[in-house]
C-alpha cells in the first residue's frame, strides 16, 4: 500500500510514523524542493505511491497515437466561415477530449517564457523568504499560500511537487501587495493575459453549446479565478512516486501553461495519452463544474502529471471557477435539456461544491456527489 514495511505488521505504528514523518516535512516549509536541495537519493515513505497506479504506465502507451487537437484561435479574427470552423473544433474538444491545445492564442512567446521564468524564480528565491509564504490555508481566504501537497494530511500518499496559489474564489478580489514581490509583476501580467483569452473562450465555448455567446458569461463562469505556479523538482526515483496525482478539475475549465520539459498526461480510452509540450501553446481543459452544467456534453477527463529524474518542470493551471460565497445555484443549462436529454445532476449551490470538492480524495471526480439517482 505505502510501500511501508511496518505496515503489513503493525498498522497502528506505521501510521504513527507517518504522521510523523508528514508533521517534519511540513515543518521543514522547504516543500519538495527543499528535499532535492538537501541531496536525497532515495525518496522518503511518505511519497511512494502504490504501484498499481505507477504501473498503469506500463500498459502498451498510446497504441492508438492519440494526438490532442490543436486549436488555432487566429481564425476568431477572420470572417464567418473560420470562426464557424473555430467554434466546431472547441465543440469536438471539448466533447470528445476535454483537452486542447491553444494556438496563436495572442500572448507572445516572450510573456510565457517570463511567466515560466517567474515560477522558477519565486520557488528558487532565499528560502527564508519563500517560507513566509508556506501555510495550509489553500481553499481558505487566504490570497497567497505557498505550499506542497495541500492534500499532505488527508490523502493517502504524497507526490513530487510545491504549489504557489493566488486565489480569488472567496474574497472576490485579489490584494496585490500580498502576491511575493520577486514575482508580483509577472503574477499580475499573467491574471491580465488570463482574464483576457478566458472571455474569449467561454464566447466560444458558449457558442459552441449552440447557445448565445454570453451565455456562460452571464452564468458568472469566469468570476473569481485561482491559479496555481507549480514547480516539480527533478526526482531521484521517479518510478516510485508521481508529479501529481491523477484527478479531475474543479473548475469551469482550466487555462495551462507548461514548460517544454512533459509528463502531462491524459487518461483517454483506458490509456495514458501524452500532452506534448509545444512551444508558446496554452493547454485548455473543461472542468467538472462545465461538465455538469452542459449535462456531460463537454467532459472533465482524468490527467496527472509524472514524475521525471530531470527537473524543474515548471507550470502554471489558471482555474475559471465561478466560485464564490454568495448562494449562487448551478445545475444542468435548462436549453441543453429534453426529453432524451433529461438532467444527470442536481442542483447545487457553488459553497456546497466547494466543500465536497476539497474534501474527497484528488482521483475522484468531484461531479458523482451531484448525480441525480
Ligand atoms: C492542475 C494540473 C498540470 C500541470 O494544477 O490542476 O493539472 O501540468 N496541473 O502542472
Ligand atoms: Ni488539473
Amino acid at each position: 500500500m505505502s510501500g511501508n514495511s511496518v505496515m503489513s505488521i503493525n498498522g497502528t505504528q506505521t501510521k504513527y510514523d507517518r504522521e510523523k514523518e508528514l508533521r517534519e516535512f511540513d515543518n521543514t516549509k522547504r516543500g519538495v524542493k527543499g528535499l532535492v536541495d538537501s541531496g536525497v537519493k532515495t525518496i522518503p515513505k511518505i511519497f511512494i505511491r502504490p504501484l498499481e497506479e505507477i504501473s498503469e504506465d506500463s500498459k502498451p502507451q498510446n497504441v492508438n497515437k492519440l494526438v490532442l487537437p490543436i486549436i488555432d484561435l487566429a481564425k476568431i479574427h477572420t470572417n464567418n466561415n473560420p470562426r464557424r470552423e473555430l467554434v466546431e473544433q472547441i465543440e469536438n474538444a471539448s466533447a470528445k477530449w476535454g483537452f486542447f491545445q491553444l494556438i496563436n492564442h495572442g500572448i507572445p512567446l516572450n510573456v510565457i517564457e517570463k511567466m515560466l521564468e517567474m515560477v522558477k524564480m519565486f520557488h528558487e528565491q532565499d528560502v527564508e523568504v519563500k517560507m513566509k509564504y508556506y501555510g495550509r490555508d489553500v481553499h481558505t481566504n487566504k490570497q497567497v499560500v505557498y505550499d506542497s501537497n495541500f492534500d499532505l494530511f488527508t490523502s493517502k500518499n504524497a507526490y513530487w511537487r510545491d504549489t504557489l496559489s493566488v486565489n480569488t474564489a472567496f474574497t472576490g478580489q485579489l490584494d496585490p501587495e500580498l502576491l511575493p514581490p520577486i514575482c508580483r509583476d509577472a503574477i499580475l501580467d499573467h491574471i491580465k493575459h488570463m482574464v483576457q483569452l478566458g472571455s474569449v473562450l467561454l464566447e466560444l465555448m458558449s457558442e459552441a453549446l449552440g447557445l448565445g455567446p454570453d451565455y456562460l458569461k452571464e452564468l458568472e463562469c469566469d468570476k473569481n479565478w485561482s491559479s496555481v505556479y507549480h514547480y516539480y523538482p527533478s526526482c531521484p526515483q521517479p518510478e516510485l512516486t508521481i508529479g501529481t496525482p491523477k484527478h479531475t478539475d474543479s473548475s469551469f475549465f482550466t487555462v495551462l501553461l507548461q514548460d517544454q520539459v512533459g509528463g502531462l498526461q491524459i487518461r483517454l480510452d483506458d490509456q495514458w495519452v501524452d500532452v506534448h509540450p509545444i512551444p508558446g501553446a496554452l493547454v485548455i481543459n473543461i472542468g467538472d463544474l462545465l461538465q455538469m452544467i452542459t449535462n456531460d456534453k463537454f467532459i472533465s477527463v482524468l490527467h496527472r502529471v509524472k514524475a521525471n529524474p530531470v527537473g524543474p518542470r515548471l507550470s502554471s493551471a489558471f482555474f475559471f471557477a465561478g466560485l464564490s460565497s454568495k448562494p449562487k445555484k448551478y445545475g444542468p443549462i435548462t436549453e441543453l435539456l429534453s426529453e432524451e436529454n433529461p438532467p444527470i445532476y442536481r442542483e447545487f449551490t457553488v459553497g456546497e461544491y466547494v466543500t465536497h470538492f476539497f474534501s474527497k480524495p484528488q482521483d475522484e471526480p468531484g461531479r458523482n456527489h451531484f448525480m441525480l439517482n
